[in-house]
């Protein structure tokens, strides 16, 4: 027997090939006066293979078993295609059914809902639009990986239980062996003392790239943030880069650098995929990526930023004015409305950032930054870190953080202390905006939010 060729090889055949191995699942039969006709999927691609079975061929007795969602393995020749659209199809010589699928199969038919499908998530990959969506993902993050080893970025795997809130927000999830006992020692617990899933892996990537120089993280990430939005996961991958020697516009060069790059493979290497989200997701999804190339970013303080939706006359739902975050509505007219392209944020107000993050000189501004996109908002969220002993101590007491906790972040200025800086992007995020899919839900393939965790 020939060994299997991927149905997305199989199209991409320079010539008719005599004996070749398909296996994958039917998306529909069709049957006529001494043939049938499969359409099987193998997920390798976004199209499907059809095939032609002569009634005469062995196995053709048990193709009546082949139903929408069966598994079927088909030998044949690959000919050129009669039909329009396709340039090959399989003139089967054997027909072997797989797996049957149970007439109660939830894909039976085209144009479901995004709703309906996230309902089915152990079945939507199977769907033409899922299949995209998670191919996608998978050569998104070999892009990340490129991105960063052609610069000679060092790739670190940062830990996934910490005993650390980096981000000082309260958003976390314990890790925990106690049962919850009235009478249990905390002392006793797995790690002797308190530990959680990770928010971030920016504090151990600072000890790295303060050795490495320039190091990054790609990794699930964790918050029980109760916000039940399109744009917040429970359970997310986050992309860290951390450059020592780099301050905060050499930060914002490598946001930029790296939001553009990633069009950039969007663009040439997921064609057939793009074409799909163009045609039922977002029309303009292929305009916005080779803008996103083309044109120059924009870049304006937190304070300008402030000024400027201040005069916009919005009727914002949230409050405007120095001191107070940015809220999803705000950052979207600055990208949507205002500068009608990506912007970077910089040089917010100390109180509203965490305590790494460095201070200016005026006193009242952190030297941190936000990449902010139209569709989505905050894209990345970026600092320079301090790097100065003796304020990070006072940043530190400020934000009641106990000294002996942070003794080792603390080490990394006591030796060889350097500006350093960088950034985390929500690889899911990053993906909403590739894309056009609104939803985070629908581009992470088993979604954890607030009070759902099926699969
Ligand atoms: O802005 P954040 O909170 O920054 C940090 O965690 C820093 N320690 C990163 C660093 O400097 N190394 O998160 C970074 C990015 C956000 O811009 C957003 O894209 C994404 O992570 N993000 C989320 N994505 C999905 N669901 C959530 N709940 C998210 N929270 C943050
Ligand atoms: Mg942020």
């Amino acid at each position: 027997m020939a060994t299997r060729t991927l149905i997305k090889h199989a199209l991409a055949s320079a010539a008719p090939r005599d004996a070749i191995l398909i296996q994958g699942w039917v998306r529909t039969r069709r049957d006529a006066k001494g043939f049938s006709f499969l359409e099987l999927n193998d997920g390798s691609c976004l199209a499907s293979l059809q095939v032609v079975a002569d009634a005469d061929i062995p196995g053709h007795d048990q193709i009546h078993r082949l139903t929408t969602g069966a598994a079927a393995a088909v030998e044949g020749r690959l000919v050129a295609s009669r039909g329009a659209g396709q340039k090959w199809e399989v003139h089967a010589t054997r027909i072997t059914v797989v797996g049957e699928a149970d007439p109660s199969y939830p894909l039976q038919k085209k144009g479901h809902t995004m709703e309906f499908l996230r309902t089915i998530a152990h079945l939507r990959p199977r769907s033409n639009l899922f299949g995209a969506v998670f191919r996608v993902r998978s050569r998104l993050a070999f892009a990340v990986h490129q991105f960063f080893q052609e610069r000679d970025f060092v790739h670190v795997h940062t830990p996934i239980i910490t005993g650390s809130d980096c981000e000082g927000a309260g958003e976390l999830f314990r890790v925990t062996t106690l049962k919850g006992r009235p009478d249990e020692n905390p002392g006793t617990d797995f790690f002797g003392k308190p530990t959680y899933l990770t928010v971030s892996g920016q504090l151990e990537g600072e000890a790295f790239a303060c050795a490495l120089s320039n190091i990054y993280t790609f990794g699930p990430t964790f918050r029980a943030e109760n916000s039940n939005t399109a744009r917040h996961a429970a359970e997310f991958w986050m992309i860290e880069p951390e450059m020592a020697f780099c301050d905060l516009a050499g930060d914002m060069d490598l946001g930029e650098t790296f939001l553009k790059a990633m069009a950039r493979y969007t663009l040439d290497h997921c064609a057939e995929d793009l074409a799909l989200f163009a045609r039922f997701v977002d029309r303009s999804v292929r305009d916005r990526l080779a803008f996103v190339i083309e044109r120059p970013f924009q870049r304006v303080p937190y304070t300008e930023a402030v000024e400027i939706l201040k005069r916009s006359g919005r009727p914002f739902a949230f409050p405007v004015g120095y001191g107070l975050n940015l809220q999803s509505e705000h950052e979207r007219f600055l990208t949507e409305d205002h500068f009608k392209c990506p912007v970077t944020v910089f040089n917010y107000p100390r109180e509203i950032k965490p305590f790494y993050m460095r201070a200016n000189n005026d006193g009242k501004t952190a030297a941190a930054m936000d990449l902010l996109v139209p569709g989505i908002g905050e894209v990345i969220g970026g600092a320079q870190r301090e790097e100065r002993l003796d304020v990070l101590l006072a940043n530190m007491r400020q934000h009641h953080l106990r000294e002996q906790d942070y003794s080792w972040y603390a080490d990394l200025r006591r030796y060889g202390t350097v500006p350093h800086a960088g950034f985390g992007v929500g690889f899911e995020r990053l993906l909403m905006f590739l894309t056009g899919i609104p939803n985070i839900r629908d581009v992470i393939p088993f979604a954890r939010t607030p009070g759902s965790a099926d699969f």
